[in-house]
């Protein structure tokens, strides 16, 4: 029996054809396959016509010195002329681009602002004045951490336009994440806000910077804050030589005159820092006119997006890159009218949102609809959501069951599903359905969109075919691609591109169905091995989370005398489950040895009430594995609730099964 790289173990039969007008009415018809197929390069400068370039480019791509890619040479743009003004100029200056819903509410009224593409025209013509008195120029890097309000969205376009990239610290982090990534890209100007509402609390973000600014030494000449929440800062303002500045007091009264220059379409747009294998985080560097093309394609052929009529959300945080690519350029660039909020989904609040502003279009990460599973249908049955028309995906594996319930509770059984699949480095959408055009499969991220050349590979690099599993690697460059690492090309190359010659490794595992289409299995480093099988840790946990009572599932390989690895896994149950019964483990064991076969069935489960992620809501299998494996916890500080993990040892009775 010849090894495979990785089992291929679930089978899934139900499919989902597009809805009839949508399939009639789509921007994207199946025809741009073949077109992207026979062209790449026209096909991607069709889509850099999307938008306005002062200059034209001489070439569409310079693949010439590889892993360093420039695409749209010679080309010249301005990202924020491109995601404001020219909306204004072409008459849609009173369109909305921004429906604001706050966290508080006050007397049963929530704090809300409706934002025009006129208006944020002249908010981000202000505060590009302001940053230019403040001695920002082009080049320069700026920081940006801050909740979710306007004036990050103006911030960051206000950056683009002078050309001085942006770094986004999600507001979440600590003093010292910050501090390490002010210091990498060597920033001289900090944005940020007294604080933000968290969970119907002002919760202070000055004082973090203030710490941060201290530890980077000189580095940091100002410090920008906006007033939300109205609460104490310390301050050290220019009147007795201190840092900071309030926005209000520079931005407010500045002038909303400000020519933009155009950029080269290679000028970097911003770095967004992501976390390595090693301590140190990795500065992902996006810059221009390709990152621009890439995330308004994807956002208008994926979403379907109809700018007239459309009202779409991306619950993203604007600290990740999903928030940058589908909440601010790509969106922004189509001219799109979306929802911005404020808080954390608190049990029927977006729905609350989806009903109020009839959004049509709805982007979320598969960790939010497996919490809405748990606490059962009754909470958005409540609402009007027939307004929705698409719902998107993104993040993580989405199971097939949390899959189905997404589709059939939120989407009331008439939306399609788009499960992407990209990452920070990719920028833009990789793979994913084209909803006018693909049956989707629940838990399948399908086919790489149209210009995009994705495979499965062996440990040689063959490519392993259908019905089988491996790695997933991107072979030909795309518009949004990462340019490198800020300030380590040898990284960059070492990272993304040594595996195999000329082919980008995601570190993702992947299976092809026997249709070729691709299913995401999880990170290869969480690939366990059963007695010579590989194992997926996705696939086990879509089959735990197939079974009603359950609503979450974590699975890691944990150490085993007799079969190298044991499947061990951690479970959350559903509310309407109650503790599970005295035969849960047992009842769980079962059912998956039924979904996938007897390989896959877990030596041990734990039912738990939380499992450790991370901010953006990836479980952090490495704290799991030290449980199975009864070692001290290892560190835990990216957790978004550090707690959680006293709570998992703290059920660690249950005993291993015997069989
Ligand atoms: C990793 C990238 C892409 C923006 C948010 C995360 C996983 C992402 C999917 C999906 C299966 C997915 C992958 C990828 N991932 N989307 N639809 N199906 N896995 O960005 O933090 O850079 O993470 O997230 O493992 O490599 P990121």
């Amino acid at each position: 029996m010849s090894e495979q790289t990785l089992s291929n173990l679930m089978h899934e039969d139900r499919r989902f054809e597009p809805p009839a007008d949508l399939a009639e009415n789509a921007n994207v018809k199946a025809e741009a396959y073949d077109r992207a197929d026979a062209d790449r390069e026209a096909f991607w400068a069709e889509a850099a016509e999307r938008l306005d370039w002062g200059r034209k480019w001489d070439q569409v791509l310079d693949w010439s010195n590889p892993p360093f890619a420039k695409w749209f040479v010679g080309g010249t743009l301005n990202a924020a002329v491109n995601c404001v003004d020219r909306h204004v100029e072409a008459g849609r200056g009173d369109k909305v681009a921004l429906h604001w819903v706050g966290e508080p509410i006050h007397d049963g009224v929530a704090d809300t602002r409706d934002i025009t593409y006129a208006q944020l025209k002249d908010e981000v013509s202000k505060a590009a004045n302001a940053l230019t008195e403040l001695g920002v120029q082009k080049g320069d890097r700026v920081a940006i951490y801050m909740p979710m309000i306007p004036e990050v969205v103006v911030a960051m376009l206000a950056c683009a336009r002078l050309g001085a990239p942006h770094t986004v610290v999600f507001g979440g982090f600590s003093a010292d994440a910050l501090a390490s990534r002010i210091t990498d890209c060597e920033a001289h100007v900090v944005i940020t806000s007294d604080g933000g509402y968290r969970r119907g609390a002002a919760s202070a973000l000055k004082p973090a910077v203030d710490e941060a600014v201290e530890k980077t030494g000189d580095l940091v000449r100002n410090v920008l804050v906006v007033r939300r929440t109205g609460q104490d800062v310390d301050w050290h303002g220019r009147e007795e030589g201190g840092r900071d500045v309030w926005w209000h007091d520079v931005v407010d009264n500045a002038s909303t005159d400000h020519e933009p220059e155009m950029h080269d379409s290679e000028h970097p747009l911003y770095v967004m820092y992501t976390s390595g294998t090693t301590g140190k985080p990795k500065g992902i560097l996006h810059t221009t006119g390709g990152y621009l093309a890439g995330t308004s394609y994807t956002h208008w052929s994926v979403f379907d997006l109809k700018p007239e009529t459309d009202v779409y959300w991306c619950t993203a945080d604007v600290g990740w890159v999903t928030g940058h690519s589908y909440m601010v350029y790509g969106p922004l660039a189509n001219g799109a009218t979306q929802v911005m909020y404020e808080g954390t989904p608190e049990k029927g609040r977006w729905w609350q949102i989806v009903q109020d502003y009839k959004v049509t279009i709805f982007y979320t990460a598969p960790t939010a609809i497996r919490t809405f599973m748990k606490q059962g249908r009754e909470i958005p049955d409540g609402y009007d959501m027939s307004s929705l028309r698409l719902l998107g995906s993104v993040g993580e594996p989405i199971n097939p069951e949390a899959y189905i319930w997404y589709r059939e509770v939120i989407g009331g059984g008439r939306c399609p599903v788009v499960d992407t699949w990209w990452q920070t480095e990719t920028g833009q959408i990789m793979i994913s359905p084209l909803p006018g055009v693909t049956a989707g499969k629940p838990g399948s991220a399908m086919k790489a969109l149209p210009g995009i050349s994705a495979d499965v590979v062996d440990d040689e690099a063959r490519s392993v075919g259908n019905g089988n599993g491996g790695y997933l690697v991107l072979r030909e460059p795309w518009p949004a691609m990462l340019r490198t690492l800020w300030g380590d090309d040898q990284r960059f190359k070492d990272t993304y591109w040594s595996r195999w010659p000329g082919l980008y490794f995601a570190g993702d595992g992947a299976k092809l169905d026997e249709d070729g289409d691709i299913w995401l299995l999880g990170r290869v480093d969480d690939v366990m091995n059963v007695s010579g099988h590989r194992l997926s840790t996705t696939e086990i946990e879509s089959a735990l989370v197939s079974h009603p009572k359950v609503a979450e599932a974590a699975v890691v390989g944990a150490a085993d005398d007799t079969t190298g690895q044991a499947v061990c896994a951690f479970v959350i149950l559903r509310d309407s489950a109650g503790d599970g019964g005295e035969d849960i483990v047992e009842e769980l064991r079962k059912h998956v040895a039924k979904e996938i076969g007897a390989i896959a069935k877990p030596r041990q489960i734990m039912v738990v009430p939380e499992l450790p992620k991370t901010r953006s809501g990836k479980i952090m299998r490495r704290l799991l594995k030290d449980v199975a494996e009864h070692r001290e916890v290892g560190d835990v500080t990216t957790l978004a609730d550090s707690t959680v993990m006293d709570l998992i040892k703290s059920k660690e009775t249950s005993a291993p099964a015997e069989d």
